[in-house]
């Protein structure tokens, strides 16, 4: 299959062209953290006891943000539909010194289930175009995952990344916060703490600064 040709079966698609994506080149993220979850977690309570807190990362890519949360203490884990990307993931985490407190499953999130419980659940960017995910169950199931008084923080792009954007992903929709907030279905055990947009100035590779418009989701477990 071609890279950039639009198919529409199934999340066997959805592999294959996350998988060329990554195999196109070494390393397709810059390998940081993503701000919202830097800012997001940053500011999370520590565990009673000052024990290790869980985090699990969906969609993790090349683990910049699991390598990060287990520079901040976190035990870590990163599930991600790609091998690549899994593999990239579990060598960075060894170049940063984290091995110990990281983890990472290639699988899909659609049907993958764990019986953990983690202190933050995070997706930052989890959207696939041009073929597309259940996304709205993903990030159903994803509440699933989450302990009594931990966060779920969903980060989306609400507007496209950068101008000169693939042709079949001027056609994608971005999500808005209500819609990220409506897909997870969430029952009266949670309180809402953001879903609201907000703008961030990037850089891209060369290094030129550029705006671009986040959604952000946070909501925490109460009970
Ligand atoms: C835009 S990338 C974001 C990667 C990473 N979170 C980051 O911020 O750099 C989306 C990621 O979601 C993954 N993905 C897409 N569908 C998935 C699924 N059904 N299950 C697990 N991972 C999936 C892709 O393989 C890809 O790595």
């Amino acid at each position: 299959m071609h890279a950039h040709e639009t198919t529409t079966d199934g999340v066997g698609s959805a592999r294959d062209w996350w998988e060329q994506r990554y195999a196109e080149r070494d390393g397709i993220w810059s390998g940081r953290v993503n701000a919202v979850l830097a800012d997001v977690a940053g500011a999370l309570p520590t565990a009673p006891g000052g024990g290790a807190r869980r985090a699990l990362d969906l969609g993790c890519g090349e683990g910049g943000d699991v390598v990060w949360l287990a520079e901040q203490g976190w035990d870590a884990l990163g599930v991600d539909l790609s091998v690549t990307a899994i593999e990239r993931g579990s060598r960075a985490s060894v170049s940063a010194g984290v091995e110990e407190r990281t983890a990472f499953v290639a699988a899909d999130l659609a049907t993958w289930e764990t019986a953990a419980r983690f202190d933050l659940v995070t997706a930052s960017f989890l959207q696939s175009w041009p073929v597309e995910i259940p996304r709205a169950e993903i990030l159903h199931r994803a509440t699933g995952f989450v302990a009594v008084g931990g966060h779920l923080l969903v980060t989306a792009h609400a507007a496209p990344p950068h101008d000169d954007l693939p042709v079949e992903m001027r056609e994608y929709r971005f999500p808005t916060p209500d819609e990220d907030l409506t897909a997870l279905q969430l029952d009266g055990s949670w309180d809402v703490v953001a879903a609201e947009l907000r703008p961030r100035t990037a850089t891209t590779p060369e290094g030129d600064p550029h705006e671009v418009l986040d959604s952000v989701v946070l909501v925490r477990r109460a009970r």
